[in-house]
Parts: C-alpha cells; structure tokens; sequence
C-alpha cells in the first residue's frame, strides 16, 4: 500500500490539497496519506520549519505531495532568523529528499487558450517542459554571507551536480520532441561556462539523437513570451529556473493551474509551482488545479500509474470547461472545481 505523506502548509495551501487529496483517494483508493507539518505552521506548532517529525515521515513516503509555505510580505515569518522561516523549511524538505531535478510542464489546457495574456494563436503552440536544477546554485551554495553593509551569494556548480540534471532533462526530450535547450549565462559567468560544457558531454556521450542548444536566459526571457512554441525542454540552473518558471507559468492563463514533479534518486515530492497566496488564502476561492495536476504527476513518476494520471488529466480538463475559479475569469469556488474534477472521473 504506498504511503503518501502530505505538508498541505501555509496560506491556501490546506485549501488546495484538501481538494487534490480527495482526487488521489478517489483514483488511487489504496494509498494511505497521513498529513505532517512544514513551514510557518510547523514553526508555529514545534518552532521548526521542517520539523524532526515531518522528515521521519517524509523518510519513509513512497511520495510527498505539498501545498505551499509562507506568510505574506508583512508576515512576522519574514522577519525570523532565515532558517526558521517557511521557504527554509521548503528547501530543507527538498535537500532531505534529495530532489535534484524540478520538472515543470506548461501546455494550455485545450478550452482556456483565450485566458492566456498570449495571443491564442501562439498560446496553443506551447508545449514545454521546463527542468530546473533544484538542489544547487545561489540556493545552496554555503558561500554567503551578510557583512556589515555589504554582502554575496555564490552559484557554483559541480560536474556531478550538472551531469544528472542534465540527464533527467534529456531521458524527457526522449519522450517527447528530442530538443533541448540549456539556458545559462555563459557570456557573463564562469559557472554557466562548466554548466554548457558538461551538458554538451552529456549529449554527446548519451543522447546524440537529441538535438541540443545553449541560449542565454535573458534571450531565453524574451523569447518565451515571443515565440513560445520553440522550445520542447529547457534545462536550466536553479535560480534561472525559478524565474523562466513563473514566467512561462502565467502562459496558460494562471499561475493556479501549473504543476511540478521533483525528482532524484528516491521518492518525488509533487508541488503546484504557485505560492501561499496570501491575497486570497482563507476566501475558498484559490484554484486548486496545479495540486490536482501534481497528484497527476505523482500518479505518473512515482507510482507508475500512467492511466490513471491521464485519466486524472482528462478530467480537470472536462471540468475546466464549466467551472472555473476567478483566476480564470469564473466564479467556482475551490471546493466546486475538486467537486467537479472528481464527477468527471
Ligand atoms: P504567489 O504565487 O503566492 O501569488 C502570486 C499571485 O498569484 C497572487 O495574486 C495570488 O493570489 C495568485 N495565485 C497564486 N496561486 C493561486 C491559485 N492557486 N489560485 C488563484 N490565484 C493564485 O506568489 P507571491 O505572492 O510572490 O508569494 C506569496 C508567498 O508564497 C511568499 O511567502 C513566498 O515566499 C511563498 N511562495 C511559496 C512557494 C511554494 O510553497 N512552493 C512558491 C512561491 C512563493
Ligand atoms: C518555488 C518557490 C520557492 C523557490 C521558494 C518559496 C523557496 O518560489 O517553488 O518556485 O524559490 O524555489
Ligand atoms: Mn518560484
């Protein structure tokens, strides 16, 4: 029986796992789900972002299935020593699972490409999977410091750390349309100079089939928003992949509707790529789509249950025809669209 164990969080995090859980159980009715604590809640309750307890548990998952964390820009969280706060709480989980490789899909739900900020017409040619390296760079790198009135943060890379990114990015081109594009920065940094190199060898040693690309990230900005259908899967560094990501995920209309699979050598951790939302935590109205999308993915990568996942995947896009949050123009409730996902089961 696999053991799911689930950090619903902060701010509408509860919300939208409330209704995603309901959908595994439904689909899945043999996993168990047993809920723990992270972020500004788990702080609150043991004064630890990421609790002892909650990494045992976590341990022990066949999978991990979050909502968010953090509190809002004036939230007393923020004003914590850095590794009580929420999002610490987030990258410890992350490192303890050792998820190297964040794989964020975005594609426009047929029926909702004319909610894009994109011309429908270029809205519909997006079908990209962005992998973002997770456990590395500015994030992780222990070179950091606050001195005085100045201070650094450093993104180094390592051959290892960039070969098996580079690996899980090229094994999904091989899925799909066999392109890859690496984004990096490689006419400024040193680091995106070994990142290039070690993903052409990569290449070359491995997937010679895929066809292989560097871009720059700033250009790469650019032309996700002008020609979006160019790119099959980008891989990029970790802090470039925050960012393309949220960019690219408000392509198919909301950043609500985006889900994420983070893998390695172990379990997957299953996250939609929004945050806490505080502006409308509490309300009932936060788009629970992304975490019923992720339940997908979690269906797909670590149970191995492919039918299921794209019969879960037909089925939010059968309900989003009808109901629909306000993010996307409608005035459904979160629990409304939950309801209407599981009836379209
Ligand atoms: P956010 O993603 O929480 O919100 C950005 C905007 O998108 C807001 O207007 C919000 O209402 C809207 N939005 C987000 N998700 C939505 C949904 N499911 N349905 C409808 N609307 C939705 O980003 P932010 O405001 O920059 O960050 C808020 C907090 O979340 C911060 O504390 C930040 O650190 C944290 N955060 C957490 C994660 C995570 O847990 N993985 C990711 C990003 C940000
Ligand atoms: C994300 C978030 C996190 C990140 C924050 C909350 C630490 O923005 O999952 O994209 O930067 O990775
Ligand atoms: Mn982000």
């Amino acid at each position: 029986m696999p053991k799911i164990v689930l950090l619903s969080g902060d701010g509408i995090g509860p919300e939208v796992c409330a209704e995603a859980v309901q959908v595994l159980q439904a689909v899945a009715p043999d996993v168990t789900v047993e809920p723990q604590a992270i972020g500004g809640v788990a702080y609150e309750q043991t004064g630890q972002p990421f609790p002892k307890r909650t990494e045992s548990a976590v341990a022990e998952a066949d999978a991990v299935l979050l909502g968010t964390v953090g509190g809002a820009h004036n939230s007393p969280w923020n004003a914590l020593p850095r590794p009580l706060r929420p999002e610490s709480g987030l990258l410890a989980l992350r490192q303890s699972m050792g998820v190297y490789a964040n794989l964020r899909p975005v594609k426009v739900i047929p029926g909702l490409e004319s909610l894009s900020p994109l011309r429908e017409t270029l809205a519909r040619q997006v079908d990209v999977l962005i992998v973002r390296e997770l456990l590395g760079g500015a994030y992780f790198d222990p070179r950091r410091a606050i001195e005085g009135d100045a201070a650094y943060n450093t993104i180094g890379y390592t051959r290892p750390e960039i070969e098996r990114v580079a690996k899980v990015a090229f094994a999904a081109a091989q899925t799909r349309g066999k392109r890859l594009t690496s984004v990096d920065k490689a006419n400024v940094l040193e680091v995106s100079e070994l990142w290039r190199k070690v993903v052409s060898e990569v290449q070359s040693a491995h997937y010679p089939d895929t066809v292989l690309e560097h871009e720059y990230v700033d250009s790469v900005a650019m032309l996700l928003v002008k020609t979006p259908g160019r790119y099959d899967v980008i891989l990029t560094e970790n802090l470039f992949g925050d960012i393309l990501s949220d960019l690219a995920a408000v392509i198919p209309g909301s950043i609500g509707v985006m889900p994420s699979a983070s893998l390695g050598d172990g379990p997957g951790l299953y996250e939609p790529i929004h945050g806490s939302a505080p502006d409308i935590a509490g309300q009932g109205i936060a788009n629970p789509t992304g975490t019923i999308l992720s339940v997908a993915m979690l269906l797909r990568h670590s149970l191995g249950r492919e039918a299921e996942a794209q019969r879960l995947e037909k089925a939010v896009e059968r309900a989003l025809e009808t109901v629909r949050t306000p993010d996307l123009g409608g005035k459904a409730s979160t629990q409304e669209v939950g309801a209407a996902v599981l009836k379209s089961l």
